[in-house]
């Protein structure tokens, strides 16, 4: 039996929290998404290898124990934390996940679940063994919008559905000038846009279509070094080693297909970040709607019968039935906490993960050889 099964049984709905990485990412939205949600989430540990992120932190939880050294954290004891969020750089996550897996700390991770398929099939069976629940983000396939979406365009309104766009970029952290994390580790060749920002609409992708069984990509890169902006690292040029350009595409079962154009190479864009095209009707999602996990979609309905009065745009539709949290990753982590505490699916599996990172890792190689990749994975 699962913990989050045993504590549901045992009626205990306040989950103990513990924080790995206490960067942008953990001060900006987790932390105050687990501050807003305290009469189910308890953060009791902290954990960084900088006092100051640490100090952070405490602001956001000051009876939290606070720690430097991993193993010290990893030493709290699993009885006392039920789940940890591994918001770490990129490149550590495997790591990082795989000691807490195996300390027996269930774990919600961010993304990517790892840097290769044999380290997340690892991790996947280290979770089994152990009876941990694992979720990895992005939390898009539980947000208010998409859980609407997945039902809706399957509901015949837009015909059938047989063609997704996504496009997902900008010029990338360096120049995010208010950026508080590092922004070198995203030019890094186990990062770049694909790792950072792609993923999303990937989850995306294949949440509404499921799982892709080729994949084939242009790109490489554009601007081969980057000048950072952000106040403390002004003026500093790094090089970019990792692929800044990509257009995707995926084919999937059923005669549906998909393009996703992903890069840290656009300086500016008017496109909308994703689009569902049917027989008899479109939706479209554009960059102000994007973000708001119940914000709202465009929609284009067809009409076929005699004068046509119904046919034109329905815009910004609401979601029916928004959830709790209006972003993406307070999404995750009620998600996350509803798994466990009452027992409900888990939506954000690794087996998810794992999928999209075997089409990431498959369109770096088709940047590379030109070929057309058949995807071996699904979900
Ligand atoms: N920043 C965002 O807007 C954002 C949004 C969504 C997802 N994410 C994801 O969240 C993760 C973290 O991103 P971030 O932007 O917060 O980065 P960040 O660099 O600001 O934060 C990472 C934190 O981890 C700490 N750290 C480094 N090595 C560590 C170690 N060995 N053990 C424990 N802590 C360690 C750093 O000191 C830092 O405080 C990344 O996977 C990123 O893709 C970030």
């Amino acid at each position: 039996m699962v913990p989050g099964a045993d504590l549901y049984r045992k009626g205990i709905s306040v989950l103990n929290i513990g924080i790995i990485g206490c960067g942008d990412v953990a001060t900006h939205s987790y932390m105050p998404g687990l501050q807003a949600m305290a009469d189910r989430a308890n953060v009791v540990a902290v954990f960084d290898i900088f006092q100051n992120r640490v100090d952070d932190a405490l602001g956001f939880f000051p009876n939290a124990a606070p720690y430097l050294d991993y193993d010290a954290f990893l030493g709290h004891g699993p009885e006392k934390m039920d789940l940890v969020f591994n918001l770490t750089p990129a490149p550590l996550h495997r790591d990082i996940t795989a000691k807490a897996l195996e300390a027996g700390y269930s774990v919600y991770s961010e993304k990517p679940i790892a840097s290769t398929l044999g380290e997340a099939a690892e991790l996947v069976a280290l979770a089994e063994e152990k009876g941990l629940h694992f979720f990895c983000a992005p939390a898009m396939m539980v947000t208010g919008r998409f859980m609407w979406l997945k039902e809706f365009i399957y509901s015949g309104a837009i015909g059938n559905p047989y063609f997704i766009k996504g496009q997902i970029g900008g010029m990338g952290p360096a120049s995010w000038r208010t950026y508080s994390g590092d922004p070198r580790v995203f030019y890094t060749p186990k990062v770049g846009p694909l790792v950072d920002l792609g993923v999303y609409q990937l989850h995306a992708l294949t949440g509404l279509f499921g799982p892709a069984r080729t994949v084939s990509a242009v790109g490489g890169i554009m601007n081969p070094t980057r000048k950072l902006l952000q106040p403390a690292l002004f003026g500093e040029e790094i090089e970019v080693q990792a692929p800044d350009l990509y257009s995707i595409n995926l084919t999937f079962d059923n005669n549906r297909n998909a393009n996703l154009f992903n890069t840290f190479a656009m300086p500016a864009t008017k496109s909308p970040m994703f689009e569902i095209y049917g027989s008899m009707g479109t939706v479209s999602i554009g960059q102000h709607q994007w973000f708001d996990g119940n914000g709202t979609t465009d929609i284009y309905v067809r009409d076929e019968s005699e004068g046509g009065e119904a046919e034109g745009w329905n815009n910004d539709s609401p979601v029916p039935n928004p959830i709790e949290a209006s972003d993406i990753l307070g999404s995750g982590i009620l998600h996350a906490l509803d798994v466990m505490a009452n027992g409900t699916d888990n939506v954000l599996t690794a087996a998810h993960a794992e999928h999209v990172l075997e089409i990431m890792l498959a369109a770096g190689e088709s940047l590379k050889t030109g070929d057309s990749i058949e995807i071996a994975s699904s979900f």
